[in-house]
C-alpha cells in the first residue's frame, strides 16, 4: 500500500529563488527584514539563495532523477505584481510559465503555492495582513495566478502554515515583517484565514482544480499530569494546530481552549465566518516537531510557556527542535477524525542536519515517518503523499544557512549540487 503514495518535493520562492531584484521583480518583506543582519542567525539573506530562478531545470532534473513525482514550489507575489497590486510584470509571469511547462515537459506535477510568506513590501507599509484591504490585494493576485497557470496546474495550496506566518511575523517579532503585539496577531491571523477562503473560491471558478491549505502541526504534551499543565497543554494545541483550520470547518476559533481568540472578534465583520467555511479538495499536513508546555501565570495572553528540550534533557537538532516523526502519524490520524473522506498530504516533513552532521539521521527520521504513514493506511485513512522538505539545502529563514533540510548539498560558494547520502537512499526506495 506504501507504493501507492505519490512521492514529491516542496520549496518556497523566498528560500530558493535569489534575483531578488531581477526582470522588475518588487521588494518583499523578507527583502527587507534579512538587510537587519542582526534578525539573521549567520548574517545572510536571500538576495541569491540557492538561485533557482536561473537553476530551475538542474534541480527539476535532480527531483525527477531522485523519483520525486510532484515538485511543489511558492510564487513570489511581488515577482507577480511588484507593488502587491496594479501592473503585473510579465517577466515574472514567464519565470513561473517556464517552471512550470519544464516540469510538465520531463514527467513531475507542478504544485503551486500561492503564498509562503514574502508580502510585497508596499503591501507591508500599509499595513499587511493587519489591513483589511489585504483581502482583496490577495483576491486579485490568485485572480492573476488562476489565469495564468491554471490551465496547466491542478494542486494549489493557498496560504503556507498560517500560524507560522502570523505568530512569527505579527506576534513574536522574528520573521519578517519583525511585528509584534496581540493586536497585530489577531488581525492578521483573521486576515489571512479569511483571504485564504477567499482565495479558494477564486480558484474554484476553473473546473478540475484542487485546492488545499497547508497547516502546521506541532505536537504537544504538557510537561507534567498536573491539571494545571494539561490545560496550558491544550491552549498550546489550540493555538498551533486548531487556530487555522477550525474556523474554515465552521468550528469558529477554539474559544473554549483558547480564550485569547476573543480579541479577533472585533476583526470580524458580519459574513466573515460564514464565508470563512472552506471545503478545500485536500489538506496538507507540515509536521516536524514536539513542544512540552507547563502551565506559567506571569506569561502574558498565554498563561503557559515551553520547557525547552534541553532543560528536558532530550536531544535535538540543529533548529534546536525535538525531532519527532511520529507526529506524521500522529496528526494525519488526528486530521482524519475532522472528516475521515478528506484526501491528506504530508505536504512537507524534513530534518535539519548541522554541516558535518552524519546524514544517516536523516534517512533514520525518514524510515519513521515511512512506518507511520504505513500504519496511517492501514487504518484506512485517507493519504495521498509525501512531499519532502526539502531539495537543495537553502535560506531558514531568521536560521539563515546553518540548518540544512535538504536532501541535496549546496556547495555556497559555486552553488553546485551534490546528493547527499538521503537522496540516494530515496532513489532507491523509490526505484524498488
Ligand atoms: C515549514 C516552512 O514551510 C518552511 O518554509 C521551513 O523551511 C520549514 N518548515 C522548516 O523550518
Amino acid at each position: 500500500m506504501i507504493g501507492d503514495l505519490k512521492w514529491g518535493v516542496t520549496i518556497s520562492a523566498v528560500q530558493t529563488e535569489g534575483a531578488y531584484k531581477k526582470d522588475g521583480k518588487g521588494i518583499s518583506i523578507w527583502d527587507t527584514f534579512a538587510k537587519n543582519k542582526s534578525k539573521i542567525k549567520d548574517r545572510s539573506d536571500a538576495s541569491i539563495a540557492t538561485d533557482f530562478y536561473h537553476r530551475y531545470k538542474e534541480d527539476i532534473d535532480l527531483a525527477v532523477h531522485i523519483g520525486l513525482k510532484i515538485f511543489r514550489f511558492s510564487i513570489s507575489w511581488s515577482r507577480i505584481l511588484p507593488k502587491g497590486t496594479g501592473a503585473i510584470n510579465q517577466k515574472g509571469i514567464d519565470f513561473y510559465n517556464n517552471v512550470i511547462n519544464y516540469c510538465l515537459s520531463v514527467g513531475v506535477e507542478p504544485w503551486i503555492t500561492t503564498y509562503h510568506w514574502d508580502l510585497p513590501q508596499e503591501l507591508q507599509d500599509k499595513g499587511g495582513w493587519r489591513n483589511r484591504e489585504i483581502l482583496f490585494c490577495y483576491e486579485n493576485y490568485i485572480k492573476i495566478l488562476r489565469d495564468n497557470y491554471a490551465d496547466r496546474v491542478t494542486h494549489w495550496i493557498l496560504i503556507n502554515e498560517a500560524i507560522v506566518c502570523i505568530g512569527a511575523g505579527y506576534f513574536l517579532g522574528i520573521h519578517a515583517p519583525g511585528k509584534r503585539g496581540i493586536k497585530n496577531f489577531s488581525a492578521g491571523i483573521h486576515h489571512i484565514l479569511l483571504a485564504q477562503a477567499k482565495g479558494y473560491r477564486v480558484l474554484k471558478k476553473e473546473k478540475g482544480l484542487q485546492v488545499g491549505t497547508a497547516i502546521s502541526c506541532t505536537k504537544i504534551d504538557p510537561y507534567t499530569k498536573s491539571l494545571k499543565d494539561q490545560k496550558a497543554a491544550k491552549k498550546i494545541d489550540a493555538l498551533m494546530n486548531r487556530l487555522c483550520i477550525e474556523p474554515h470547518l465552521g468550528m469558529g476559533y477554539p474559544e473554549k481552549d483558547l480564550p485569547l481568540t476573543k480579541r479577533i472578534e472585533k476583526f470580524i465583520e458580519d459574513g466573515d465566518m460564514e464565508e470563512m467555511k472552506t471545503n478545500f479538495d485536500f489538506w496538507g499536513i507540515q509536521t516536524y516537531a514536539r513542544e512540552v508546555v507547563k502551565s506559567a501565570w506571569y506569561v502574558p495572553y498565554l498563561g503557559a510557556m515551553l520547557v525547552s528540550p534541553k532543560k528536558r534533557k532530550v536531544p535535538v537538532s540543529i533548529m534546536g527542535w525535538e525531532t519527532y516523526p511520529e507526529g506524521a502519524y500522529y496528526f494525519l490520524e488526528r486530521f482524519s477524525k475532522y472528516n475521515p473522506e478528506k484526501p491528506l498530504w504530508l505536504s512537507e516533513c524534513g530534518m535539519a542536519l548541522g554541516e558535518g552532521e552524519d546524514d544517516q539521521k536523516r534517512i533514520e527520521y525518514y524510515k519513521r515517518v515511512i512506518e507511520g504513514a504505513k500504519n496511517v493506511l492501514e487504518k484506512r485513512i485517507n493519504l495521498k503523499g509525501i512531499l519532502v522538505w526539502t531539495l537543495v539545502d537553502n535560506f531558514e529563514w531568521a536560521e539563515g544557512y546553518i540548518p540544512k533540510f535538504g536532501i541535496i548539498s549546496l556547495d555556497e560558494k559555486n552553488l553546485d549540487r551534490t546528493m547527499k547520502k538521503t537522496a540516494i537512499w530515496l532513489k532507491k526506495k523509490l526505484s524498488s
